[in-house]
């Protein structure tokens, strides 16, 4: 038996246990494993939504940034709703410890070796029904067209040795190109989108569900990424000779951009996952239309928004909403509650109106409308909100990280300025608070110094387009602002830089 078939083999030992199906055991000939990539640090959060939604436990990636979860095929659909996760793909085989051959050569002909002895078709099966569930690529306009300059993507790893990703078409290496125009453009602050507006509406004109039974002949490509630094390949030459040998094996067709199949080769250190994309955009792009320069990512709002614990008729705040990406998602998601979006910036709160308007006009369209949705916007400073004191049960926030928005010089005072205003309006003994920043020093400072009024309840570290940043949640304290000292924020002791902070 060859190390490639001793590594296939593998699979029955690297595949999830504890499946928690619902209420009718699905056959193993149904059961599938989807793998979806999440916002790094939201792990849990996006388990957890799986469980709930699903009723399936899932296994979290040692390298972060993915779960996975096993679900019977007619499941697809609500995975499809799931609204933590960002790209979903069917995993074909999964190997926990692969022998890479320390020779360029003979690794890369396992590769080729590979392709054949896959167990491909419960998962094409799962790509073919997936079809008809996915959302569409929509057309954007061409780079030259675009407003703001592409940004080259972030990698996710802050400790990377080596880290690569590539999508090649097979045996061309003249053609072999990056697929940057693929990824998301990450910004310093905040996830920021895409600015340019898309062209049509419509699907990109691409073949109708690309069906293995119609005897058409699929286009695909492999996208490798790789991270480790002990491989003799670059995810170049990985997906170069592992699309030639899927390319005999199906008899498909290579093509980079008007694919119908995307296999992705995913390569951690020892490990080796081969699966098939279930989506052709991140999931992530579903609210906003209107974006600004830092626009957070739906995934990232609403791994925030479930740290909130948030009840019916909650009144929830986001002070400096930018394009409203926060409570947009939430009054989405929490339709009981009551949100506001405000910005001290014009532009901004013209976004977050336009963004609820966009919304208001699909919820009209579809089945399920309502009248109105339970959301407002304003225009204000943080430091004086045009809100009764108590009136607030959450506030929930992407502070300026000084980078793209404000100055690190601003963020001293804008920062106690902001704790202490959030102190007032906030439900005294219950109020939560849910800040993002990148700023943490400034931050843990100004926290410190209203410690009597917030209290830290727990925090989650994510990486903000390569940036670690982190989201505090605090609990308002049971001490009323009034009789508080709080004065001494505004005492002869202003915030600096030089004094320590101190972080966990
Ligand atoms: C990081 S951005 C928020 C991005 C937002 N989450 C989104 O998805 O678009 C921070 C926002 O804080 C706003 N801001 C800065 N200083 C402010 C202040 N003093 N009062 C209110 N908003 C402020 C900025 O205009 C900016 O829109």
């Amino acid at each position: 038996m060859s190390e490639v078939d001793a590594a296939a083999d593998i699979l029955m030992e690297v595949s999830l246990d504890d499946p928690v199906p619902s209420d009718v055991a699905p056959s193993e000939s149904t059961l599938v494993t989807i793998g979806a990539t999440v916002p790094t640090g939201f792990e849990f959060t996006a388990a957890a939504e799986v469980e709930e939604k699903l009723g399936c436990r899932c296994k979290i990636s040692k390298d972060r940034g993915k779960i996975y979860f096993q679900i019977n095929m007619d499941g697809l659909a609500q995975v499809h709703r799931l609204r933590s996760v960002d790209n979903l793909f069917v995993i074909v085989q999964e190997f926990s410890d692969f022998p890479f051959k320390e020779s360029k050569e003979a690794a890369l002909e396992d590769f080729k070796e590979l392709a054949s002895k896959l167990p491909w078709e419960k998962a094409l099966k799962t790509w073919e029904l997936n079809n008809n569930l996915k959302k569409k690529k929509k057309k954007r306009r061409p780079d030259k067209e675009r407003k703001q300059q592409v940004v080259p993507s972030v990698t996710d790893r802050t400790d990377k040795i080596e880290n690569d990703k590539e999508t090649v078409a097979p045996s061309t290496a003249q053609e072999e190109s990056s697929s940057l125009d693929q990824q998301e453009v990450d910004s310093p602050e905040g996830l920021a989108e895409d600015l340019s507006p898309e062209v049509s509406p419509e699907d990109d004109g691409g073949e109708d569900s690309a069906n293995t039974e119609t005897g058409k002949v699929l286009k695909f490509r492999v996208t490798c990424n790789r991270a480790g630094d002990k491989h003799s390949f670059t995810s170049n030459d990985a997906a170069r000779d592992f699309g030639g040998a899927v390319q005999e094996h199906f008899q498909w067709k290579a093509d980079m951009t008007n694919f119908d199949v995307e296999v992705l080769l995913n390569i951690s250190y020892n490990e080796m996952l081969v699966g098939i994309a279930l989506t052709e955009e991140s999931l992530h792009r579903r609210n906003i239309t209107h974006f600004g320069p830092t626009t957070l990512r739906s995934t990232l709002a609403y791994g925030m928004l479930r740290l909130c614990d948030l009840e019916p008729g909650d009144v929830i705040v986001d002070p400096m909403c930018g394009t409203g990406a926060i409570p947009i998602e939430g009054v989405n998601e929490w339709p009981a509650c009551f949100f506001v979006a405000g910005d001290n910036n014009r532009n901004a709160v013209n976004r977050t109106a336009s963004n609820i308007s966009s919304l208001l006009k699909r919820q009209q369209s579809s089945e399920s409308y309502t009248q109105g949705l339970p959301i407002d916007a304003a225009q204000w400073d943080i430091s004086r909100l045009s809100l009764r004191t108590g009136s607030v049960d959450v506030i929930i926030t992407d502070m300026p990280f000084g980078k793209r928005i404000g100055s690190k010089k601003k963020n001293w005072d804008l920062y106690p300025a902001c704790l202490l205003e959030m102190s007032r309006v906030c439900r005294v003994g219950t109020g939560r608070a849910v800040l993002l920043t990148h700023d943490r020093k400034c931050f843990i400072k100004a926290l410190a110094r209203v410690g009597h009024l917030w209290r830290k309840m727990h925090t989650v570290w994510v990486n903000i387009g390569g940036l670690h940043a982190g989201v505090y949640l605090l609990k308002r304290t049971t001490l009323d602002l009034a009789d508080s000292s709080s004065e001494r924020l505004e005492e002869n002791h202003p915030l600096s830089p030089e004094s320590p902070a101190k972080e966990e």
